[in-house]
């Protein structure tokens, strides 16, 4: 139980394979997938999306799609073919987001703010919103989980060096505190990466992915720290500002 007088602990989840683990319905989840879903939602936000509505299945979002809703979809990092967007940040422009509802499933990142619903409050992080992020776990004062959607249950490297900073920067502000071997980890990941993010994610399976469908052009954007002070937050089944 989190007190004034205590220091807030700070998990780090580093699948949704161990989430179970990791659940707290009094903590708030931070949802990380920087290549490519928290970053594209953030994206969207930032140029002008007034919601998301995160679907699990493609069956539901293809459902959205012929309601008439504005439909981003995609698997192993291909858009579907019913859906108007695929997953990089550089479809969600300000000429087709803007004032729009968006109807959002991916592979692993859509997956992970679902599996979260349960908590206490539910944000999502990107390097995009490092500082803000911080600044909004701070004042909420209570226990975070740092929840990384991984891809397909595996480890990611990119989403636990976000999940890295993240703890270190909350550490740092002196009212959070870890006893979590992953946080650590993540951290100690975070501090041999950080002088260059983007030599050390050289290393990272999605990396190679991206690469190897041409979908890379995003690199340099989705390791851009700081360039928004939005958080979106889970509201019911949407994510909002
Ligand atoms: C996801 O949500 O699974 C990923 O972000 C997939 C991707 O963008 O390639």
């Amino acid at each position: 139980m989190d007190t004034k007088d205590t220091k807030h602990s700070i998990e780090v989840c580093f699948s949704p394979a161990l989430y179970g683990l990791h659940h707290n319905p009094e903590s708030v989840v931070v949802v990380i997938d920087v290549l490519r879903a928290t970053t594209a939602i953030c994206t969207a936000f930032i140029n002008g999306a007034t919601e998301i509505i995160p679907v699990g299945n493609t069956e539901e979002a293809r459902l959205y799609k012929q309601k008439g809703f504005l439909v981003a979809a995609e698997r192993d990092g291909n858009t579907l073919d019913f859906a108007d967007l695929g997953n990089s940040p550089f479809n969600f422009t300000p000429e087709i987001v803007a004032n729009k509802s968006i109807v959002y499933s991916t592979t692993n990142g859509t997956q992970a703010i679902n599996m979260a619903s349960g908590a206490h409050k539910v944000l999502v992080a990107a390097f995009l919103n490092l500082s803000a992020i911080c600044n909004l776990l701070a004042a909420e004062k209570r226990s975070v989980v740092l929840f990384c959607a991984g891809w397909k249950n595996k480890f990611s490297l990119e989403d636990s060096l976000l999940a890295g900073a993240i703890a270190e920067k909350l550490i740092a502000s002196g009212t959070f505190k870890t006893e979590c071997d992953s946080a650590h980890a993540a951290m100690d990941l975070w501090s041999l990466a950080q002088s260059n993010v983007l030599d050390y994610v050289e290393k990272a399976a999605q990396r190679h992915r991206l690469r190897s469908k041409q979908l890379d052009d995003v690199l340099e954007y989705c390791f851009s720290v700081d360039i928004t002070e939005i958080v979106p937050v889970v509201a019911g089944n949407k994510v909002v500002i």
